[in-house]
């Protein structure tokens, strides 16, 4: 088998996913890898591990292109189960080999596993390890996106480890952007970076904006940048640095996503309805019904638009559960610069509307207000009125837009 290689001497040795489709809830589609990297220098060096199920096709890879025996050292950026449960594996190849980490890394792992008959140095941003001809330089980057996080930069080859940062879900025979250029397409590869952005670091765009300018003055210019999941980006790394700035300071379509879930499709006529006035106001809108759709999905639908309305029917007098996972998912991401509103049908009491609109006080979301509710099931009146609310909407997202352009 030939090794993949990034740069003379610097390798991918990781693994490839074809398979999972729950990613702790998130649900990858395209299945996922788990990249780590070994840097052959006078002192070789492991770059992360993988999860724990790959650890022997990770190894294999090693194998390939050296003894692991020969390890000298291994870099943790990451701690989370998907990077660094393989760790034992390696480490009972090379048992001398010296594990660098952050603090908080080195707090975590040892809550997963012994790491007394391990030699461990903790390293904080601007320490250094020499290994040859080569010095990595480590950057913290907490909640980037857990606390323990770092990257690792080498100036010689000007390769930045970003761990999670900058990578996407996808399982491809392709390792690089510019294979994957050729045989699916660069648009894939950039919805795949927003979706994983959307359910992963949503919250963290202002670290996001931070750890980038400081990446900037450290002088940090890389050639590749080389994340733990999916495509290595060695033709585009501006490509994906400025689609994080650029979503870090809440870029979006100017559109409408309309996500809703009905039970005797009278809220779903309402958003057929809503979507017309949408459209008619000249804003492009799409409608998303949460039991046809991933959740991971709808949320990158709403990610990727400037405005939003929920549509639920009350049950029992509250938000249809769907809808309600939907907005509990939104709120741990915590979304900023979004428009939002809300709309459905109710029997008798309501409160799905009046629930939707606490919800969105809790998550501080700029409000459309009020919303719209039917009873039972929309007349020739409520069609009308559904028309005009989506015309309204849209005439406000429209001037809502205005100011991140
Ligand atoms: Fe891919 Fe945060 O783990």
């Amino acid at each position: 088998m030939k090794p993949v290689e990034l740069t003379e001497g610097v390798y991918w040795v990781g693994a490839v996913d074809w398979a999972v489709r729950d990613f702790h809830g998130y649900e990858t589609t395209r299945g996922t890898t788990y990249n780590n990297y070994l840097i052959m220098d006078d002192e070789p060096t492991l770059v992360d591990t993988v999860k724990y199920d790959f650890a022997d096709v990770s190894i294999r890879h090693i194998r390939n292109i050296m003894d692991p025996a020969s390890i000298r050292h291994v870099v943790i950026n990451h701690i989370e189960n998907d990077h660094a449960t393989g760790i034992d594996k390696v480490m009972a190849l090379c048992p001398g080999a010296t594990i660098y980490i952050t603090d908080k890394g080195l707090k975590g792992l040892s809550r997963f596993f012994d790491l007394s008959a391990w030699k461990v140095r903790v390293v904080k941003s601007g320490d250094t390890l020499n290994i040859g001809r080569r010095t990595l330089r480590f950057v913290e980057t907490p909640m980037l996106h857990w606390p323990d996080s770092m990257m690792t930069w080498v100036e010689n080859d000007r390769i930045l480890f970003s761990q999670d940062a900058f990578g996407q879900h996808i399982a491809s025979a392709a390792r690089f952007d510019d294979e994957i250029a050729t045989c699916e397409s660069m648009a894939m590869l950039d919805n795949a970076v927003i979706d994983y952005y959307a359910n992963i670091l949503m919250p963290f765009g202002n670290i996001i904006k931070s750890k980038i300018a400081e990446i900037v003055s450290l002088g940090i210019d890389p050639a590749i940048i080389a994340p733990d999941h999916g495509i290595i980006w060695r033709s585009h790394p501006g490509r994906v640095l400025q689609s994080y700035l650029d979503m870090a300071n809440g870029k979006a379509d100017l559109r409408v996503a309309i996500i809703y879930d009905t039970m005797w499709h009278s809220t779903e006529e309402m958003a057929r309805f809503i979507a017309q006035g949408i459209k008619d106001e000249g804003v492009d809108a799409a409608i998303i019904k949460l039991r046809a759709t991933p959740m991971s999905a709808a949320i990158t639908e709403f990610w990727k638009s400037r405005g939003c309305l929920i549509g639920s029917p009350t049950l029992n007098n509250i938000m249809f559960p769907t809808v309600a996972e939907f907005m509990t998912h939104v709120r741990g991401l915590r979304p900023k610069n979004r428009l939002v509103g809300a709309f459905g049908s109710y029997g008798w009491g309501g409160g799905a509307v009046k629930d939707a609109y606490e919800e969105f006080k809790r998550m501080r979301l700029d409000m459309h207000e009020p919303g719209l509710q039917v009873l039972y099931k929309p007349s020739a009146g409520d069609e009308a009125a559904c028309y005009e609310f989506g015309k309204a909407f849209a005439a406000r997202v429209k001037e809502y837009h205005t100011q991140f352009s």
